[in-house]
């Protein structure tokens, strides 16, 4: 694919954010003493793509179909890293360096944790370029049946802490609360936050996952994805509402006129699909229709959208953003090249016939190997459109059009943040990392 960008996008550039020139150049290493070796000898690895899964299972589908792609195996380098997750301490490149591959451990601290190894470890240093690398994070999530299904694989925009909140058990709730979970500073659900960490929303770059977006449908239509018979026959569950009729009315709530609300689960009932829908991430494995609806709102409000755009939740997202975040303040990484793909294998809640615990529990949904599946099939197109237009369009890079980063404006830019308080903590210039700004005034 060719991706020609028009001049209005040019000028919107911003050229601290969004250019290579940011941060520093690959080091040439011209005193090296190796001269008359090859210069992939002795240079820092610059890889173009790095892709980051969260357990082995996400990460053996790289490892084994990566060969496919013609270009090496990422067994042909690995590189240990001090500080990575002790389970997977090494991140693994093709000869070339173009396609790196990192496992981070589950859940929000390890995460946090291996990215900071990855990115802005001391290992790092001296083994990585990561000036131009874009970030894959590819991995299986709970899928929203309100947007997707089983096998669905979706691009972020917004990834949401949604459980960084008060929660009081439901059992102790006042009675005109419809979720215990309250955002901080505020005495109601569904109020947005008054106090902020900075970690609860952060907001990719969207032309990227647009162009990602192309790239994994494979220019149109549904794209490549695999289907399976076992997820087709849990999926279409949701078309059966709860008096067993295929009419669809959800659980009731038109007061008991049975058929005559659309069913709100369509997405579910249909082969898996390209979805570009949102991230929630909470180290909290929440499951059913409550809490699913109580992060639904939260991802609603909190990046301040009318319309429902959360889609998958997992464990890492949030932590992985934070972390590039920091590495592009610090000039290590670049944060406009982020991209957040996540693969539906089970679904957030329950099929109207069914309760939350059995659904969780008690009955396989034949998600699994289809979500990972298919972050192969989508995700290798991401991975070969970017390495076969380098030249022209990924390696100059795909400027942002919207706010990028954190609710504190920590990246800077022309636009101030468009969601939390909208308070540009950092005036538009964003953060430094020489201690010339600190949050003490804020
Ligand atoms: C890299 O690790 C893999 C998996 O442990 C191994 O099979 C492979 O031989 C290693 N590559 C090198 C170059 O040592
Ligand atoms: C719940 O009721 C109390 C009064 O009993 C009221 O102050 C509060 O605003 C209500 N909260 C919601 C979320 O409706
Ligand atoms: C992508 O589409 C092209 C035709 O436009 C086709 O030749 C190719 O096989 C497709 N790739 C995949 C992985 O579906
Ligand atoms: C979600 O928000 C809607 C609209 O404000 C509200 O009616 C519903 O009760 C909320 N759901 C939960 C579980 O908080
Ligand atoms: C996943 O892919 C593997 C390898 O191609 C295949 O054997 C398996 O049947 C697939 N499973 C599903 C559910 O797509
Ligand atoms: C949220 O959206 C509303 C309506 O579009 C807008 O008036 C408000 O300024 C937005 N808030 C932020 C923080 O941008």
């Amino acid at each position: 694919m060719l991706w020609s960008l028009p001049l209005s996008v040019i000028v919107l550039c911003w050229s601290h954010v969004s250019s290579a020139d940011a941060i520093p150049q690959r080091q040439e290493n011209p005193s090296s003493p190796h001269e008359g070796t090859p210069r992939q000898a002795y240079n820092k690895i610059a890889p173009k793509v790095m892709i980051l899964n969260m357990f082995n299972e996400e990460a053996k589908i790289w490892h084994e179909s990566i060969p496919s792609l013609g270009k090496g195996s990422l067994w042909d380098k690995n590189i240990s890293l001090g500080g990575l997750s002790p389970l997977y301490p090494q991140a693994h490149c093709t000869s070339a360096g173009d396609v790196c591959q990192a496992t981070l451990g589950e859940s929000e601290i390890n995460a946090a944790a291996s990215m900071a190894a990855l990115v802005l470890g001391a290992d790092a240093a001296s083994a990585f370029d990561f000036a131009r690398t874009y970030w894959l994070v590819s991995g299986v999530a709970g899928v929203n049946p309100k947007l997707g299904t089983l096998g669905s694989v979706a691009l972020a925009r917004f990834a949401v802490q949604a459980a960084l909140q008060y929660e009081l058990d439901a059992r102790d709730m006042p009675a005109n609360f419809s979720t215990g979970y309250l955002a901080y500073g505020t005495d109601a659900p569904g109020r947005p936050p008054k106090s902020f960490y900075g970690t609860e929303v952060m907001e990719l770059n969207e032309a990227l996952r647009d162009a990602a977006f192309d790239l994994a449908r494979n220019g149109s239509g549904s794209g490549p994805l695999a289907d399976d018979p076992g997820a087709a026959a849990y999926r279409a569950k949701y078309g059966v509402d709860d008096d067993g009729d295929t009419g669809a009315d959800g659980y009731g709530e038109d007061g008991g006129s049975r058929n005559s609300s659309p069913n709100i689960y369509v997405a579910a009932t249909a082969p898996p699909s390209v979805l570009r829908c949102d991230s929630v991430t909470s180290d909290n494995y929440y499951s059913g229709r409550l809490l699913s609806e109580a992060f639904e709102n939260t991802t609603r409000i909190w990046t301040n959208q009318s319309q429902v755009t959360y889609c998958m939740t997992a464990q890492e997202d949030s932590a992985v953003l934070q972390v590039l975040l920091r590495a592009h303040i610090a000039r290590r990484a670049d944060f406009s090249r982020a991209i957040i793909m996540r693969a539906g294998s089970n679904f957030d809640r329950p099929p109207p016939s069914m309760t939350a615990f059995e659904h969780l529990l008690l009955l396989g949904q034949n998600g699994f190997a289809l979500a990972v599946n298919n972050t192969w099939n989508a995700g290798s197109l991401i991975v070969s459109g970017i390495l076969s237009n380098w030249d022209d369009v990924y390696g100059p890079g795909i400027p942002p059009t919207n706010y990028i980063g954190d609710v504190f404006g920590s990246l800077g830019g022309p636009l101030p943040p468009n969601f939390g308080s909208g308070k540009d903590v950092f005036g538009g210039k964003g953060a430094a990392a020489d201690g010339s700004t600190d949050g003490f005034g804020n």
